[in-house]
């Protein structure tokens, strides 16, 4: 339990907490803080650079807290709509990417600098819209992809197809064995939840309701 919130809101934080943190912690490669695990090798200085798909979601604004106050994370992009991105930059982004405005594929131009200088890019989405210009552009060579949802596109409000599925697999297979960087998709369960509320319960993490 998180005795910081009140029970119904410690039910919404369990499954977006666990799902934001195994993504960082479990498939992202970030260590969690030295004090949290004595004996464990301090994180690097400076610390990881990552994109987080989806911030100002359930489970995209917890991994940016939790990212940018608890794991050490020097530089968080996030990526959500114009009308958000002032809540992504209040919870720690260090930069936003409005997709209703910025067209990832042209993002090369755009940032130049950011080349191959990511540590890791968390994706709440899946789409080919960020996978296809984001993975190449922005992660370092050896750097993971990293899915909450399944690569399925254009599926989010619309019941998922057989055929669909197939093509989710399909191109499950093929990032995982062609893809220039590793790609991990998320698979959760409670393990990482006491880490997680001991997070809320000192106050470096706020679940917020975001719908
Ligand atoms: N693998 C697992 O174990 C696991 C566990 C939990 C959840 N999930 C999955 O994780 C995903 C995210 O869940 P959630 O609860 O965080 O969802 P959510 O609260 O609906 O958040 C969605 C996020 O995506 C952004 N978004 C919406 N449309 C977009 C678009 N066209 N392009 C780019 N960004 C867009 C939203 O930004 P704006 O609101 O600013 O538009 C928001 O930041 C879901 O697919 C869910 O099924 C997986």
């Amino acid at each position: 339990m998180a005795p910081a919130l009140p029970f119904d809101e410690a039910g919404g934080a369990l499954i977006v907490g666990i799902t934001a943190s195994y993504g960082l912690v479990k498939y992202g490669g970030f260590l969690p803080d030295k004090e949290d695990e004595p004996g464990k090798a301090p994180p690097p200085i400076p610390g990881p650079r990552v994109l987080i798909v989806g911030s100002s979601g359930g489970v995209g604004h917890v991994a940016v807290q939790l990212a940018k106050k608890c794991l050490g994370a020097s530089f968080v992009v996030g990526v959500c709509s114009s009308k958000n991105t002032a809540f992504a930059r209040q919870i720690g982004c260090d930069e936003v990417l409005e997709y209703d405005k910025v067209e990832m594929a042209k993002l090369a131009g755009l940032k130049p600098e950011w080349k191959e200088s990511f540590d890791l890019i968390y994706d709440m989405i899946g789409s080919d819209e960020f996978y296809h210009p984001l993975a190449p552009l922005l992660l370092r060579p050896g750097a993971p992809y990293v899915t909450a949802a399944a690569p399925v596109d254009g599926a989010r409000a619309n019941p998922v197809s057989l055929l669909s599925l197939v093509s989710a697999v399909a191109t499950f297979a093929y990032r995982t064995v062609l893809g220039a960087r590793p790609f991990r998709f998320v698979a959760v369960d409670n393990s990482e939840w006491p880490r997680i509320a001991g997070w809320i319960n000192e106050g470096k993490v706020c679940p917020v309701r975001v719908r």
